[in-house]
Order: C-alpha cells, then sequence, then structure tokens
C-alpha cells in the first residue's frame, strides 16, 4: 500500500479527523508561505468536512484569509447549476471567511451561438471545444498562482468511486494518462451525475505536497480494499494518486475499511 491509513469509527469521526488535518497542514502552509492552497473534492463524501469547517468551531481557528480554493474536478455545468460540485458548497466556505477573490470555481464556458441561438460549431465539436477552452483557462489559473520552488497545491483532497475513480479521473480514460497538462476534459458516466468533467491530471494531483483520500462507507468496501491491497489497485485511478512529497493520507471509517486484511 502506499501511503498512510488512517481508521476511524464512523463518517462523522472521519469528518473530525480531517477538519484537525486541515487545521494543521493550514498552520503549516501559511508559515512556510503565508497561503494555504486546497483542491477540494467533490461528491457526497466531504461534504461533512466541509460543513465542519464551516462552524463556529473552526472558524475561529483556521487562518480563513489565507486559504485558497480550487477544485479537484467539476462537472461542466454552469455556476450555480445544481449539477456542480462547488454549488452547494460555497456559502459554507464563504461563511468560514474565504475571500471571495481566493474562491476558484472551475471555468464554465458558453458556445459562440448564432443568431438564432444555435452553437455555431454544432453542439457536439462545440462542447468539446468549450470543455477544453475552459481546461486550458483553469490550468492557466494554477500555472499563474504557481511559485517556483513551491507545491502547485499544499492540498488535495479527493474521494473515491466505487470503480476505482478520483477527480474526474476515469479507468479507461484518456484523462488518466495526460503527461503534460495539469487540467484537462473528460467524459464518463457514474450514477446519475453530469458525464462531461473538467479535471485535474494525475501529474497536478502528484504535484501537491499533500494528498488526502476520504472514504466512508460500506458502498466503498470492495474498491478500497482494491486500491490498497491488490496489485490491479496500483493501476486504478485512485491507485495512482502518488504525490512526490510521498504525503498521502487515506482516512477511512471501518465500513469502508471492513474489506482490509
Ligand atoms: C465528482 C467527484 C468524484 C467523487 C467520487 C466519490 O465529481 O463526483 O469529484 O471523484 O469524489 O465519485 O463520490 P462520493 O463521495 O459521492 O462517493
Amino acid at each position: 500500500m502506499t501511503g498512510k491509513l488512517i481508521l476511524e469509527a464512523d463518517a462523522d469521526a472521519v469528518a473530525r479527523q480531517a477538519a484537525q488535518f486541515f487545521l494543521r497542514w493550514a498552520g503549516e502552509a501559511v508559515e512556510r508561505g503565508g497561503r494555504f492552497r486546497v483542491a477540494l473534492a467533490g461528491g457526497d463524501t466531504p461534504k461533512a468536512l466541509y460543513g465542519l469547517l464551516a462552524a463556529d468551531s473552526y472558524r475561529r481557528q483556521v487562518p480563513w484569509h489565507h486559504v485558497h480554493l480550487y477544485w479537484g474536478d467539476e462537472r461542466f455545468l454552469p455556476p450555480g447549476h445544481p449539477g456542480r460540485n462547488d454549488t452547494d458548497v460555497l456559502p459554507l466556505w464563504r461563511q468560514a471567511g474565504v475571500l471571495e477573490e481566493n474562491i476558484h470555481p472551475v471555468p464554465y464556458v458558453t458556445g459562440p451561438l448564432d443568431p438564432a441561438g444555435h452553437d455555431s460549431q454544432g453542439a457536439a465539436k462545440g462542447l468539446e471545444l468549450r470543455m477544453d477552452q475552459a481546461a486550458q483557462r483553469y490550468e492557466a489559473l494554477l500555472r499563474r498562482q504557481a511559485r517556483p520552488g513551491e507545491p502547485l497545491l499544499d492540498l488535495v483532497l479527493l474521494g473515491l468511486g466505487t470503480d476505482g475513480h478520483t477527480a474526474s479521473l476515469f479507468p479507461g480514460t484518456a484523462a488518466l494518462d495526460e503527461e503534460d497538462r495539469w487540467v484537462v476534459p473528460n467524459w464518463a458516466a457514474y450514477q446519475d451525475r453530469h458525464p462531461q468533467r473538467i479535471t485535474l491530471t494525475l501529474p497536478a494531483l502528484n504535484a501537491a505536497e499533500i494528498v488526502m483520500f476520504l472514504v466512508t462507507g460500506e458502498g466503498k468496501r470492495q474498491v478500497l480494499a482494491q486500491v490498497l491491497q491488490s496489485p490491479q489497485g496500483r493501476e486504478l485511478p485512485a491507485g495512482r494518486v502518488r504525490p512526490g512529497s510521498g504525503r498521502l493520507v487515506w482516512l477511512a471509517d471501518r465500513a469502508a475499511a471492513s474489506g482490509l486484511t
């Protein structure tokens, strides 16, 4: 297994432990470089953590004015759409005290519409071009804000899909093998979630100082054991996340870890 596995009793305990790590690592990063740059995970698992961090008990402890937020992946939908990862958590971060100029949602690019309101490049081609433009814009933001000698991000939070995906790096998709770009478009059907995605790539995720996976619930039992303890697991997207710093944490509850030997 690559990384450090920490087990907690249940999902609430995972959220509390993750909040303690967030607080510790925020202090570490702000002391080191005056800012704490975090790429957030989408999906449902991390929402308990985000709610905890926005609560009074943490609001006063975290140096929120030095926190910069990004997303490790996003569904390619207009701002405010309920299917986006950022929509329902943005109010929490504002409540916590993160400065608006330090919140960096993944952009959405509308198409050049002809007078009749149709996508002038033709819907399919237009969508591909718009997704790639959004990915390029997000990568340009990351590059503008990177500093020589500092990690690309101080912390990347990730979830784990039941198929072994993480961020929007899905098994068998080209995005998984991207070696140069930091942000790319991707397409994948997963549950009832929007299939068009923008995602950080493995080079970007592995350039983080710290990567922490949050994995809870019986539904992740099989995939967590596969990723952490099977030879094939190292080839699944989540298994290929290995930050160069070596600082990789798997924070799981007992239900998700019940398949580990
Ligand atoms: C997304 C997420 C995705 C998520 C996993 C786990 O856009 O859906 O970024 O990678 O982390 O699918 O999702 P759950 O936490 O909801 O199980």
